[in-house]
């Protein structure tokens, strides 16, 4: 009998991609992805430790997976449950500890031995592989699955390079994700070429620190990121890349004249510079200062005057005095974002951030976030209605709200609806934007016919 798995991810992007991984893995093996939690065989939670709701979230859950099985079990099926990513990476046992009831947990660097790991379990409930290997990940896994029943649709993300060498003192994914690794670059361009031809338009490199990519390159040597986007530049069918997450020390020349002389690379970059004060970017160990990122902003801007940038900001970290806060505002104010991501500082066992002394209190936390994402809000909106009245290409990805509209992104990854007009998934149209909603941009077709991409 056809047995079903049911996969739910938190956290980044790089978790959405690993669990299509899972199913890649499984699929051999006979289970086939159901939507649906209630008919699953198998139930796989891959988590997410970098802030703590995340993990407490995960708890949550396994309560009511908890149920789930119970009822199952009194119908007479069996359910098994899995425990991946870095709370799994990180917690280990202890999971099995606070919920009896899961069968499995298996760490990011394990996930090309579930099937053996499943059997074990189904023998002994409560296994836990949380090792990294000799071999990395990526010589493991599979290639991706062809099967057409998994639609990636026209955007998909492709990861290139996984773990941290950094050792930012807040965060966790050095110890859960272990040390910076690339994927030789043949392996990742012979994957887009078999997305792009199962219809894929859009490529996001994925990586922990993406612009630290340094894989093999065929004819050996090594390839950074920037020559890895000329080579997937030329993939057929590939009309637009993207990259994340970058860290500000990694953007080289090369990767900064990428953004100028490759049109398929679209002007958005998301760079995360989490404090705008010397004195928290120094206890954070970020290894630049304000004034770099100022100045390094300036080159990529220089490079790319249109360039959209977004950033993540941690607020009311160890010792964040009222002036290393106003510091970061003046820095926001400074740069002009166009999509942030902002969280309140949370300590994370095991990391020197947790240990330092002066934690403030949880008032001023959310004091400063509201503030912070206030400011943040703003800019965002700025950003979004000055594209009003201008003309933008927009890669459309998938039926609107209304009958007739269709749904895509402009290049600085703006959501975009219009009425389709003859236009179908996966073609790219000019659009005028007319006017702003809350989340998203509204447009009316400004080409006929659409520019169809040839793969
Ligand atoms: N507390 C709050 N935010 C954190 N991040 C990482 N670790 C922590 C932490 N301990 C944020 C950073 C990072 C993003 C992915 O999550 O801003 O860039
Ligand atoms: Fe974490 Fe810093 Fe590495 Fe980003 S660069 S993954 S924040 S340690």
């Amino acid at each position: 009998m056809e047995k079903k798995v049911y996969v739910k991810s938190y956290g980044c992007q790089m978790n959405v991609y690993d669990a299509q991984r899972m199913a890649d893995v499984l699929a051999p093996e006979g289970w086939s992805q159901t939507a649906s939690i209630e008919e699953a065989d198998l139930v796989v939670l891959n988590t997410c430790h970098i802030r703590e709701k995340a993990a407490d979230k995960v708890y949550s859950e396994l309560g009511r997976v908890r149920e789930l099985k119970r009822e199952r079990a009194a119908a007479g099926h069996e359910t098994q449950v899995v425990v991946a990513g870095c709370v799994a990476q990180a917690e280990g046992g202890e999971i099995l500890r606070r919920a009896r009831d899961v069968d499995l947990v298996v760490g990011p660097q394990s996930y090309h031995r579930l099937p053996a790991l499943l059997a074990e379990a189904r023998r002994t409930p409560g296994v836990v592989d949380t090792d990294f290997p000799a071999e990395t990940k990526f010589d493991a896994l599979p290639a991706p699955s062809r099967d057409k029943t998994l639609a990636r649709g026209v955007t998909a993300f492709l990861t290139v390079q996984e773990g941290c060498d950094k050792f930012c003192s807040f965060c966790v994914v050095p110890y859960t994700r272990g040390a910076e690794a690339s994927r030789p670059a043949a392996a990742i361009v012979s994957e887009a070429e078999r997305l792009a031809s199962s219809g894929v338009r859009e490529l996001t490199l994925l990586g922990q620190n993406v612009n630290a990519y340094h894989g093999a390159g065929p004819q050996g040597g090594d390839w950074g990121l920037a020559r890895l986007l000329q080579r997937l530049a030329e993939v057929p069918g590939i009309e637009r890349l993207r990259f994340t997450t970058s860290h500000p020390r990694d953007m080289d020349a090369e990767l900064i004249a990428a953004h100028r002389d490759l049109p398929q690379l679209m002007p958005y970059l998301h760079l995360p510079v989490q404090s705008g004060s010397d004195a928290i970017l120094d206890a954070m160990n970020r290894k630049h200062t304000r004034d770099d990122y100022f100045r390094l902003v300036d080159r990529i801007r220089r490079a790319r005057p249109d360039i959209a940038l977004s950033s993540d900001f941690i607020v009311g970290f160890p010792g964040e005095s009222d002036a290393d806060f106003a510091d970061t505002m003046d820095l926001i104010a400074q740069v002009g974002f166009a999509a942030s991501f902002s969280f309140k500082y949370s300590p994370r066992p095991g990391t020197p951030a947790a240990d330092a002394e002066r934690q403030l209190p949880e008032s001023v936390k959310s004091e400063r976030l509201a503030a912070l994402q206030a400011a943040l809000d703003r800019q965002a909106k700025a950003f979004n209605a000055a594209t009003v009245g201008r003309t933008v290409d927009v890669l459309l990805e998938k039926p609107g709200r209304h009958p007739g509209q269709i749904a895509g992104k402009s290049p600085y990854l703006q959501a975009v609806h219009l009425d389709g007009d003859g236009a179908a998934v996966g073609d790219i149209v000019s659009v005028r934007i007319t006017a702003t909603g809350p989340n998203s941009l509204f447009g009316e077709r400004a080409d006929t016919p659409p520019h169809r991409a040839t793969a």
